[in-house]
């Protein structure tokens, strides 16, 4: 286990003479193929091929994917080194450009880190603590309004539901009710097609005129239309909602400057983008780890009970009590981080323990290689929520030991939000339903930049007779 010092190593602290100091290339993974290099194991098992490299080499490992040269940084003194490092050294603006089609001119990894920062801080006052009493509220509302539409019994598609319910939560709360009440009339298809951009092809070249990068366009042309027309709305009739798209119209830039409508929508596109499909992804892997652990779901319930009584209603403060879900909910983000690979280029040539990387290599660290180490959590494999309760507490050993919101500078800016989510969505249909899995325990599907299960991926569900919660 770590002991949870910051030894970096870097050259003088490492005691080595000044010419051999970190200049020794990382280590390379055996198996590399002429021309492809690792690329075959790669797409097949990331995650286990990243794991393969922790065990062979240590902390630090060349592979290559083609032509690319890549090095990962693997357990957490790394991450340390990884999340420390400034912008100019490990870069993520150039991994990130695919994202500017959608985004936008002007906004995020289109502009300097600076100015991003800047930007991005515009929106925490729509995450403060009032604002968050009344974002629980709606989750709740939409996930008991999901549970009315269902019958007596019946089979669920997961990861089709709960993408559904977590497109109205994040429009609702993170846009406006506005974009909301038009989630069926347009905005969930512009939606869609605007993250079918999000293509391999797309990664590399982000502008090639194919269908899918056409509708990409005309997908971020309507939403963009849509909320200039919701602002004017607001603008014309003095309403002050509190929500993310007031907080960006009420900002000014250091020198005054108001945010451009064309702006404020690149950055409601980026939180959705962040924080959406992350969360419908982690939703579904924790129910679909709860339901084969009756047991624990057995715990969750008699905690929710204490906590909001016979006929209670779900709040900030409570959620907060919801110790054993929380624990549930963490153990999930250990075992299925919806992003499994974190990458930067590196700018500038970076010195980690003996070894130097190249300026050119792209710099990746992966959330869900890194939380199977059994030399960090015990039994690595095994669901065990009560790893983070005291006086165990796993993730507590090292600030980077639990990573799948990130760290460093670019960590997550809705982990909040997105816990908050996570629990009121599973305590609203833990409460009012008894779900067991109807298709098999799915594999993950790698491929897609946001890691879900295979599917099918099924529950089947029957009503409970007693559902305490309240609205
Ligand atoms: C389960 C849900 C979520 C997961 C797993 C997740 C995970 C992450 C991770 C790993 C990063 C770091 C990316 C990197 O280092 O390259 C990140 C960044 C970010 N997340 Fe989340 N996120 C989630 C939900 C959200 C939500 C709900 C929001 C908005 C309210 C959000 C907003 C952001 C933003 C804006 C960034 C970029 C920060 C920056 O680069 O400075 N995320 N997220």
């Amino acid at each position: 286990m770590s002991d949870g010092s910051f030894s970096l190593r870097h050259g003088a602290e490492a005691g080595l003479p000044e010419q051999s100091r970190g200049t020794e290339p990382a280590p390379e993974l055996s198996g590399g193929w002429p021309l492809v290099g690792h690329l075959r194991e790669f797409q097949r098992d990331p995650v286990a091929m990243l794991l393969r490299a922790r065990h062979e080499h240590g902390d630090l490992v060349r592979f290559r994917l083609g032509p690319r040269r890549f090095v990962v940084f693997v357990g957490p003194e790394a991450h340390d080194a990884f999340f420390r490092a400034p912008e100019e050294q490990l870069g993520a603006k150039d991994v990130y450009q695919f994202t500017v089609p959608i985004f936008g001119r002007g906004v995020a990894y289109d502009v300097s880190p600076e100015l991003m920062d800047e930007q991005l801080g515009f929106l925490f006052p729509a995450l403060r603590e009032a604002a968050l009493e009344n974002f629980v509220r709606i989750m709740f509302d939409e996930a008991t309004s999901l549970v009315e539409t269902l019958g007596e019994e019946g089979e669920i598609d997961l990861p089709r539901v709960m993408n559904d319910l977590t497109v109205k939560i994040a429009s609702r709360c993170l846009i406006g009710q506005e974009v909301r009440d038009r989630v069926d009339e347009g905005f969930s298809d512009a939606y869609h097609d605007l993250q079918n951009g999000i293509n391999t092809l797309g990664f590399f070249f982000p502008r090639f005129p194919t269908p899918a990068h056409r509708s990409r366009d005309r997908a971020r042309r309507q939403i963009v239309d849509l909320l200039s027309g919701i602002m004017a709305e607001r603008r014309n009739s003095g309403a002050e909602p509190d929500d993310f798209m007031q907080s960006l119209m009420q900002a000014r830039y250091q020198d005054g400057r108001r945010l451009s409508d064309d702006e404020i929508a690149g950055l409601l596109l980026t939180v959705l983008f962040a924080g959406q499909h992350t969360s419908a992804v982690l939703a579904t892997w924790t129910g679909l780890e709860l339901v084969r652990e009756p047991h624990y779901v057995g715990r969750i319930r008699a905690e929710m009970q204490d906590v909001y009584g016979h006929s209670g209603a779900v709040s900030l403060a409570g959620l907060t009590r919801q110790a054993a879900l929380e624990n549930a909910v963490r153990e999930c983000e250990r075992l299925h981080p919806p992003l499994i690979l974190l990458v930067r280029k590196v700018l500038q040539p970076m010195r980690y323990q003996d070894h130097l990387i190249p300026a050119g290599t792209m710099a990746v660290l992966s959330p869900a290689a890194s939380h199977r180490l059994a030399d960090v959590f015990a039994d690595p494999d095994a669901f065990d929520p009560d790893r983070f309760a005291p006086p165990v507490s796993e993730d507590k050993q090292h600030v980077y030991a639990l990573i799948g919101f990130g760290g460093g500078k670019h960590r997550c800016m809705g982990k909040r939000f997105a816990y908050l989510q996570l629990k009121v969505i599973w305590s609203a249909l833990l409460d009012r339903l008894d779900l067991e899995l109807a298709t098999p325990f799915p594999a993950p599907h790698y491929g897609s930049w946001v890691t879900g299960p295979e599917e099918p991926c099924r529950l089947r569900y029957r009503r409970r007779s007693q559902a305490p919660l309240t609205r």
